[in-house]
């Protein structure tokens, strides 16, 4: 179930055999190889130099590991560049982003796609049924450094054909988009531009249609390597691996083409970067916000329909975040547990060892450069161990379902309306509430079946599609939506009944008003005798339905109908908690309070904590249980199981 990223081509020929030999004494059975090798693949055009694979795949694979095999198209050589120019991106100021780095490639670039057609073909045909190659990477982390969104020639002339597609008519799309508002109406297709570099702010319908096309054209260049790598490598699992945190194209979607889904967890470089309280990024900055991991492996459980992979791990500091710290001791462990846990099918390091060289020599591995195992292996080498004797058995439903959207992120991107009032800190916010009550939950995208779960969360989801507003409606359990959900109608406009538009089927209530405000303007919330606060976003609701929870001038904040509630706010963490404790209790679900940085998860029969906290734990092992892992106290950055 481990597994580590390797670079065969970054080290001599004649240390891979030690390598190899190593891996395998340390418990790992794959190693993902090639993903960033083209210019040693195609020194020169057309000249092509397979031989140093052939040899690594071989040695990796005589001594017993399993291959994984990226395609190299993440990085097309400098060759490549400069005979076709225009497969460089450009970015939202206007500016063509150059060769030197990775990823500098357009995804609508039409010579591009031929090229790595080419090179997929090839190495399709000469790997696709190689014994020791088990799956293939397409590509590596598509978005990776901003790159979805590209506003070159190639960009601006697919997406005026995706946009006859869509609308049909210019009649249509100057309705569709209330062209009519400042003198924007269009005469001819050709008409139309990319949203970038207007004046101030560009129609938000304009720049919905065109995030969607960007979202479009990473799943057609996905496909165009699955369609060859089915082919070729019909036997072989296609995964692709995604990064944390990057919402800018449908995951779903491109997974949709896909066997396995797989993400890059790096929990302390993402504690770093996110807009956390100071204190808590202070508090987790050595452990990773306990959220963050756990988080992504219920996603990437979702985008993977059940079969996923962390594909890179992170071993110790990393290099790209603003600080950069070393995990605490124990924190390898527990996160390879936890995604365990969550039901991942294999951890895979990043990487085998620390390069001395570009840009990441700064990037840790579990070994230094010198070759002499890191901090990390140790930890790696003890989980190698205790795998051997614990069974995990199989990844149940959860209680809870909570339903993630990318479209969500990018309609409150484009029109946040109060700056702070961010989707992907609102879904952490109610992840964790509900985590925090001892629940496992399973993410799932809008229209999914909610059939079985008593609890669904919908922290927002403007817009409601049908196949959504149809699983809503089939739903038996408790459904929460929070603000902005049924805001906006498919082109990005007010729905004419009032939000929550749609929604109206399930609810008796119309928002008449919203208002967003600065972090230190707070509200208070009055629910059950107790006071909360309410922050950065209120509506006025106009209700027939019952009210749970009212603001210091008794308007409502939080109503009821039957089974479907609705919050028009952003509470505090505290009303989240307790609400969420009181609707689970409704729903005969059995909420567990647990401190902070303390989180369960079930596999099979088998009950996990994690204790990202400073102090121990004792964990609520029943009587009948047997302890499989760690004892009953879970020191801090410590694992327990037990079953
Ligand atoms: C990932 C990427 C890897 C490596 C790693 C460093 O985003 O896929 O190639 O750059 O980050 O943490
Ligand atoms: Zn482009």
């Amino acid at each position: 179930m481990l597994g580590v990223c390797y670079y065969p081509e970054h080290w001599p020929e004649t240390r891979w055999a030690e390598d190899a030999r190593r891996m395998r004494a340390l418990g790992l059975t794959y190693v993902r190889i090639g993903e960033f090798a083209w210019s040693r693949l195609e020194p020169h055009p057309g000249q092509l130099d397979f031989g140093w694979l052939d040899r690594a795949i071989d040695t990796l694979g005589s001594a017993g590991l399993r291959v994984v095999l990226g395609t190299p198209t993440a990085t097309p050589p400098k060759w490549l560049v400069d005979r076709t120019p225009r497969m460089l991106p450009v970015d939202r100021e206007g500016r063509t982003r150059g060769f030197g780095s990775r990823r500098h490639s357009c995804f609508s670039s039409a010579t591009y796609a031929r090229e790595c057609e080419r090179i997929v073909t090839l190495l399709g045909e000469r790997y696709g049924h190689n014994a020791s190659v088990a799956g293939w990477q397409l590509d590596n982390e598509y978005g990776c450094h901003d790159t979805v969104r590209c506003y070159c020639a190639n960009c601006q002339e697919a997406f005026r054909a995706w946009l006859q597609r869509r609308h049909g008519s210019l009649q249509a799309l100057n309705q569709a988009w209330g062209n009519v508002f400042w003198s924007m109406e269009y005469r001819a297709w050709e008409e139309v531009e990319l949203p970038h570099l207007t004046v101030t702010e560009a129609n938000p319908s304009h720049w919905l249609d065109y995030y969607r096309f960007a979202s479009d054209q990473v799943v057609a260049f996905n496909r165009l390597q699955v369609d060859l790598l089915r082919r070729l490598s019909p036997e072989r699992f296609l995964a692709h691996n995604y990064m944390g945190f990057s919402t800018d194209f449908d995951h779903f979607r491109v997974a949709a083409d896909l066997d396995v889904a797989s993400w890059d967890s790096y929990p302390l470089g993402f504690t770093d970067q996110l807009p956390l309280p100071a204190d808590v990024k202070q508090r987790y900055a050595r452990t990773g916000h306990p959220d963050i991991a756990a988080f992504h492996h219920d996603l990437y459980r979702a985008v993977g329909r059940g079969r996923w992979w962390v594909m890179e791990q992170q071993p110790g500091p990393v290099n790209w975040a603003s600080h950069n710290p070393a995990p605490a001791p124990g924190m390898v462990r527990l996160w390879t547990w936890e995604a365990l846990a969550h039901g991942a099918e294999v951890v895979s390091y990043f990487r085998w060892r620390q390069a001395p060289f570009a840009q990441e020599q700064m990037h840790a591995g579990l070994h230094r450069p010198d070759s002499a195992p890191d901090v990390g292996f140790f930890e790696v080498e003890q989980t190698a161990r205790e795998l051997m004797s614990v069974k995990l058995g199989a990844t149940l439903r959860a209680p809870v379902a909570l339903v993630f959207d990318h479209e969500a992120d990018w309609v409150l991107s484009i029109q946040p309306q109060g700056k702070e009032f961010q989707y992907k800190s609102l879904v952490l916010e109610w992840y964790t509430a509900i985590r925090r009550l001892g629940f496992d939950v399973d993410i799932v995208p809008p229209g999914a079946s909610l059939d079985g779960y008593p609890l669904v969360l919908v922290p927002t989801l403007p817009i409601i599609s049908d196949a959504a507003l149809k699983a809503f409606e089939a739903c038996k359990g408790r459904v929460i939506f929070g603000p902005r959900s049924g805001s906006k109608t498919a082109h990005f406009q007010i729905p004419g009944g009032l939000p929550p538009g749609p929604l109206q089927r399930l609810l008796d209530v119309k928002v008449t008003r919203v208002e967003s405000l600065a972090p230190e303007m707070t509200e208070t919330l009055d629910w059950q005798g107790r006071r909360y606060e309410a922050r950065l976003w209120l509506e006025h609701l106009d209700v027939g339905a019952v009210i749970e929870a009212r603001f210091s001038d008794g308007k409502p904040a939080v109503i009821c109908n039957g089974r479907v509630h609705y919050l028009g706010c952003v509470p505090d963490s505290a009303f989240l908690m307790d609400w969420f404790e009181v609707l689970a209790r409704e729903a005969n679900l059995a909420p567990l309070r647990l401190p902070e940085g303390v989180r369960l998860r079930r596999r099979g029969g088998t009950t996990f904590a994690f204790n990202s906290d400073s102090v121990p734990w004792r964990a609520p092992v029943p009587a009948y249980a047997r302890i499989l892992l760690g004892d009953g106290m879970v020191p801090p950055q410590g694992v327990c199981a037990w079953g």
